[in-house]
């Protein structure tokens, strides 16, 4: 009979830490994803580019959804260097012009064909870290004025809340284009 109680006893005790422990790494999870929303939203204002503008207002049907597919872009051209213009912006904020050719804001939404679905961990540290698309050292050269030389800067611990908080949002289903060089060709 004793031996009966003790054999429960311990296997409720056994049981009982896999729960604790289940439980803690749920809320340190959500933890994480509360954080990155936070540097997302409040610190790095990701948004600021990736998400379009309807008018004045954030379109936030397309919330980090990138420069919406087929919206008309501004084309730099090198004679307005002399008129002291650096950089062309369109009216959503999301695609730029300059001598350095011209970015759109990408999709940063989990969709799989058009946004980071595809993407690993890795390869989004990777591309905030060394500043090349998909982190890929031999890759192009991720172009203004996303801040990588900023963000390179952030710890492991604040990308990777980042990177957990990206694969929780709504998947929006936008192709953006590709960046083209100072010749309006695809890099
Ligand atoms: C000032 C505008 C701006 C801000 C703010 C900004 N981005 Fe970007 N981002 C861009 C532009 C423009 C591109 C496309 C650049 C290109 O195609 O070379 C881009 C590209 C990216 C890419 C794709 C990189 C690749 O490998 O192709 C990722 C991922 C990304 N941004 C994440 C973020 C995150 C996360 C934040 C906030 C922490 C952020 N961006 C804030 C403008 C911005």
């Amino acid at each position: 009979m004793n031996r009966n109680l003790l054999i429960l006893g311990l296997t409720v005790l056994f049981l009982g830490t896999f729960v604790v422990i289940g439980i803690r790494s749920v809320q340190s999870q959500s933890d994480m994803v509360q954080r990155g929303k936070y540097l997302v939203d409040a610190v790095s204002a990701c948004g600021h580019c990736h998400t379009p503008r309807a008018g004045a207002e954030y379109n936030m049907d397309m919330y980090l959804a990138g420069h919406p597919a087929n919206a008309p872009y501004p084309r730099y051209n090198f004679s307005m260097m002399q008129q002291g213009i650096f950089l062309l912006i369109s009216p959503q904020l999301s695609a730029f012009s300059g001598p350095f050719g011209t970015s759109f804001a990408s999709n940063l939404t989990p969709d799989k064909e058009t946004g980071l679905g595809e993407w690993n961990e890795e390869m989004f540290i990777g591309a905030m870290r060394t500043g090349h698309h998909q982190g890929v050292e031999s890759n192009r050269k991720i172009l203004p004025p996303m801040p990588t030389k900023h963000y390179a800067q952030m710890s492991d611990a604040d990308l990777k809340a980042i990177w957990a908080y990206l694969r929780t949002i709504t998947p929006v289903k936008n192709e953006v284009s590709p960046a083209l060089n100072p010749r309006g060709r695809p890099y």
